[in-house]
C-alpha cells in the first residue's frame, strides 16, 4: 500500500482538506507534517462544513488514525477546542488521534510577538495569520522552544517556561513597552493542558514506520503551499515551515525511500492571502468577481483572498520541487461562468523570458505573465462525475494544464461536497 504525500502546489488554500478527506476513505493513517493553526482545511460532507486547523482532515473517517507530526507547532488550547467541536458533532476521537513528542508548543507570547514583528515591518509586513507561527519556529531553531514532551515533565516545563518568560518579557515589556506576560496564568493553563494531552502523545516515527511496514495506506498531509515554503517560496513572503513534500519526511520521521508518490493539489486558478508577488493577479474588479464566485475568503482569518489566472510557471515549479506525480485540480466549477480563460505559460521581465520560476523574489515581483487564451464552457459542471461528460472546453483546459506541466490531473474537483469529484484514476 502506498505512502502518499499531499502537497499544496500554489500559495495555500488549494483545497487540500477536501482531497485528503476524499482519499481518507481508503487510508489507514493521515499525518500532518508541518505548520500549525495558520492552516484551515475545509471539509464539506452532506451539507455540513467542518474547518480543521490542526487535526488532519482524515478525522471524519472513523477507521482512520490521525497524527500530528514533529514538524508542527501546536497551540494546545486550539487543539482541545477543535477536539471538543468535532466530538460534539458526533466524531469519535479517542484512540484515533496522536501527537508527536517532538512537536513544538505555541505559547501565548508567540502570538504577541507575531503581531509586534508584523507591526515593526510596516510597509514590508508579510500579512501573517497571527497564530504565532513565525515566533514559535524561531524559538525552535534558536533551541529555546518548548515541546509537547516538555509538557509531560512538570518541573522541566516550569524551568523552560521561566527562562522563556524572562527573555520574552525583556523584549515585550522592557523594549517594546507592552504589558508583562503573566507567568502564573500561563503556567496554570499549560499544566491543565498536560493532563488532557498526555494520552495523545506517541512516538509517531515508530508508529508510522510500523504502519508502513505492515503495508498500511498512509497519507501525509501538507498545510499551506509550495510557494509559501520557507526555502522554496517567495521569501520573505512565506510561512516559517516546509510545506513542500520534503517536509513530510522530516516532519514525520520516515525515510525518503518510504514515500511512494506525491499528489499536488492546485486550484484551477490561483489565490493568495497576505503580501508578496503574484504575477497573474487580477485587477480589483475581476478579483471581486472571482472572490464571490469561489467564496475566496480565508478559512482561518476570514481575510479576502487575492485572485488570478492559472499560472503554469508556478505549477511546473511545484511539480519539480515536490516531485509531483499527479495533480488534483480543484474548483474547476468556479470558472464555469467565464467566456474566456487564460493560462500563464511563461513570464517576461527585464527583456528576458522566463519559462522557469525565477529564484529571486525581486525578479518575480517584476514579472509580467504571458498568456494563452482558451474558450470557456459556460455551463454548470458540478453534477459531472466522469471526465468524458465534461464540456469539451473544460477537458481542453485540463489537457493544456497537463501538457504545460507534463503531469496528469487524476482528480478533478467540481464542487465543495466530497461527492462533487471526478476521479479519473487513483
Ligand atoms: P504565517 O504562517 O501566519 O506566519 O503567515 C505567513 C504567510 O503565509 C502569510 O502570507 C499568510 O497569509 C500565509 N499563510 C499561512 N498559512 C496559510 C494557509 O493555510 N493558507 C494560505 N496562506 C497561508
Amino acid at each position: 500500500m502506498p505512502v502518499t504525500v499531499i502537497v499544496g502546489g500554489q500559495w495555500g488554500d488549494e483545497g487540500k482538506g477536501k482531497i485528503v478527506d476524499l482519499l481518507s476513505r481508503r487510508a489507514d493513517v493521515v499525518a500532518r507534517y508541518q505548520g500549525g493553526a495558520n492552516a484551515g482545511h475545509t471539509v464539506v460532507h452532506e451539507g455540513r462544513k467542518t474547518v480543521l486547523h490542526l487535526i488532519p482532515s482524515g478525522i471524519l473517517h472513523p477507521d482512520c488514525v490521525c497524527i500530528l507530526g514533529a514538524g508542527m507547532v501546536i497551540d494546545p488550547a486550539q487543539l482541545l477546542s477543535e477536539i471538543a467541536d468535532i466530538e460534539a458533532a458526533g466524531v469519535q476521537v479517542e484512540g484515533r488521534l496522536f501527537i508527536s513528542h517532538q512537536a513544538h508548543l505555541i505559547m501565548p507570547y508567540h502570538k504577541v510577538l507575531d503581531e509586534l514583528n508584523e507591526r515593526d515591518l510596516g510597509s514590508r509586513a508579510i500579512g501573517v495569520t497571527g497564530r504565532g507561527i513565525g515566533p514559535a519556529y524561531t524559538d525552535k531553531y534558536t533551541r529555546v522552544g518548548i515541546r509537547i514532551v516538555d509538557l509531560l515533565d512538570r518541573d522541566l516545563f516550569r524551568e523552560k517556561l521561566d527562562a522563556n518568560i524572562a527573555a520574552k518579557n525583556r523584549l515585550i515589556h522592557e523594549l517594546l513597552g507592552r504589558p508583562e506576560l503573566d507567568r502564573d496564568a500561563i503556567l496554570k493553563d499549560y499544566l491543565d493542558f498536560d493532563r488532557r494531552i498526555d494520552p495523545l502523545v506517541k512516538d509517531v516515527s515508530v508508529y508510522l514506520n510500523e504502519a508502513i511496514d505492515q503495508g498500511k495506506d498512509v497519507l501525509c498531509e501538507g498545510a499551506q503551499g509550495t510557494l509559501l515554503d520557507v526555502d522554496w517560496g517567495t521569501y520573505p513572503y512565506v510561512t516559517s515551515s516546509h510545506p513542500t513534500a520534503g517536509g513530510a519526511v522530516i516532519g514525520l520521521g520516515i525515510g525518503p525511500t518510504k514515500v511512494s508518490r506525491v499528489l499536488g493539489v492546485m486550484k484551477a486558478y490561483v489565490t493568495r492571502v497576505g503580501q508578496g508577488p503574484f504575477p497573474t493577479e487580477f485587477d480589483v474588479a475581476q478579483t471581486e468577481q472571482m472572490r464571490e464566485a469561489g467564496d475566496e475568503y480565508g478559512s482561518t482569518t476570514g481575510r479576502a483572498r487575492r485572485c488570478g489566472w492559472f499560472d503554469a510557471v508556478i505549477a511546473r515549479y511545484s511539480a519539480r520541487v515536490n516531485g509531483v506525480g499527479a495533480w488534483a485540480l480543484t474548483k474547476l466549477d468556479v470558472l464555469s461562468e467565464l467566456p474566456t480563460l487564460k493560462i500563464c505559460t511563461a513570464y517576461e521581465a527585464d527583456g528576458r523570458r522566463y519559462e522557469q520560476f525565477p529564484a529571486e523574489t525581486r525578479v518575480v515581483q517584476r514579472c509580467r505573465p504571458l498568456y494563452l487564451e482558451l474558450p470557456g464552457w459556460r455551463r454548470p459542471i458540478s453534477d459531472v462525475r466522469r471526465l468524458e461528460h465534461l464540456p469539451a472546453q473544460a477537458r481542453r483546459y485540463i489537457e493544456r494544464i497537463e501538457e504545460l506541466t507534463a503531469t496528469p490531473a487524476l482528480i478533478i474537483s467540481v464542487g465543495s461536497e466530497r461527492s462533487e469529484t471526478i476521479v479519473v484514476k487513483w
